[in-house]
C-alpha cells in the first residue's frame, strides 16, 4: 500500500494487542498516513459516555471494572461504523475485535462485501510495561492527544502541547483495573492472536520498542499489503 493519494482495494488492518500496548498511537499515525479510518472501540464508548447516552450508560458500567461491553452491543455499534462513507479506503481497528465472536462478524461483514482482512498485528508487550505505562498515561480533554510522562511528555507538565488544556486521567486507569483489564484481555482477547494466526493474517511485533521505532514497524508491514 502506497501513501494516502493512491488508489487502492480498500484495506482492513486490525491492532491487536494489551491494554497500553500504543494501539491507539499507532492506530493514528498510520490511519493519517494511508487515508484509513481509525475505528477504536473504546473511544467510540467513551464519546457514548461523556453524552451519556442509553449506550454509553450501559458500557460505562463495564468499562468501570475493567470488562468487556456484551459483544452484541459493541458488533451493532462498529458494523453501523465500518459502514459510514470515511471508511471507503479502509480502515484500521484499534481495540476491536476483542473476542471471537467480534473476529467472526468482522469476517462475515467483510466476506459479504467481497473484501478482507488485509493484517492482524500482534504488538507485544510485558505486562510489567503496560502497567508502568497505562499509569503514566494523560490525555487532553479538549484535542485527546495522548501523553505519557515516562516516554512522551508534554512539554509544560500537565498541559496539552497543542492547546495548553489540563490534561487527565482515565477513569480506567486506575491500578486495580488496570489489572482487571490485562487479565480479561489474557483470557478473552489473546485467543485471538491464534485465530488470526490460523487465517494466515497475523503479524507478530515487538512493542516494546520506541513509538518510532513501532511505527517503523507497522508501516513495513503495511506496505506489504
Ligand atoms: P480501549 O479504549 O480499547 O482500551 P485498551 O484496549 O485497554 O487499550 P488502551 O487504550 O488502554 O491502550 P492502547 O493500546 O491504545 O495504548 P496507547 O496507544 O494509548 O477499551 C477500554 C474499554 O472499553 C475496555 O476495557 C472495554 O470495557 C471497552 N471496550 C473497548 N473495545 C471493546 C470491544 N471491542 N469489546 C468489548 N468491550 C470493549 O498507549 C498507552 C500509553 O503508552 C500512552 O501514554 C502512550 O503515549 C504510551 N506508549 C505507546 N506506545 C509506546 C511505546 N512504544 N513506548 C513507550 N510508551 C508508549
Ligand atoms: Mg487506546
Ligand atoms: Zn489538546
Amino acid at each position: 500500500m502506497k501513501d494516502s493519494s493512491s488508489n487502492h482495494a480498500p484495506i482492513y488492518i486490525i491492532l491487536l494487542g494489551a491494554p497500553g500496548a500504543g494501539k491507539g498511537t499507532q492506530a493514528e499515525v498510520l490511519g493519517k498516513r494511508y487515508g484509513l479510518a481509525h475505528i477504536s472501540s473504546g473511544d467510540l464508548f467513551r464519546e457514548n459516555v461523556s453524552k451519556q447516552t442509553p449506550l454509553g450508560v450501559l458500557a460505562k458500567s463495564y468499562m468501570d471494572k475493567g470488562e468487556l461491553v456484551p459483544d452484541d452491543v459493541t458488533i451493532k455499534m462498529v458494523m453501523e461504523r465500518i459502514a459510514r462513507p470515511d471508511c471507503a479506503r479502509g480502515v484500521v481497528f484499534d481495540g476491536f475485535p476483542r473476542t471471537e465472536a467480534q473476529a467472526q462478524a468482522l469476517d462475515a461483514a467483510l466476506a459479504q462485501e467481497n473484501k478482507k482482512i488485509g493484517a492482524a498485528i500482534s504488538i507485544q508487550v510485558r505486562d510489567q510495561v503496560l502497567i508502568e505505562r497505562l499509569t503514566a498515561r494523560w490525555i487532553c480533554p479538549a484535542c485527546s492527544t495522548v501523553y505519557n510522562l515516562l516516554s512522551n511528555p508534554p512539554r509544560v507538565a500537565g498541559n496539552c502541547d497543542k492547546d495548553g488544556s489540563a490534561l487527565g486521567q482515565r477513569d480506567d486507569d486506575k491500578p486495580e483495573t488496570v489489572r482487571r483489564r490485562l487479565d480479561v484481555f489474557r483470557r478473552q482477547t489473546a485467543p485471538l492472536i491464534e485465530y488470526y494466526r490460523r487465517s494466515g493474517f497475523l503479524r507478530d511485533l515487538d512493542g516494546e520498542q520506541s513509538i518510532e521505532q513501532v511505527t517503523a514497524a507497522v508501516v513495513n508491514i503495511a506496505q506489504t499489503l
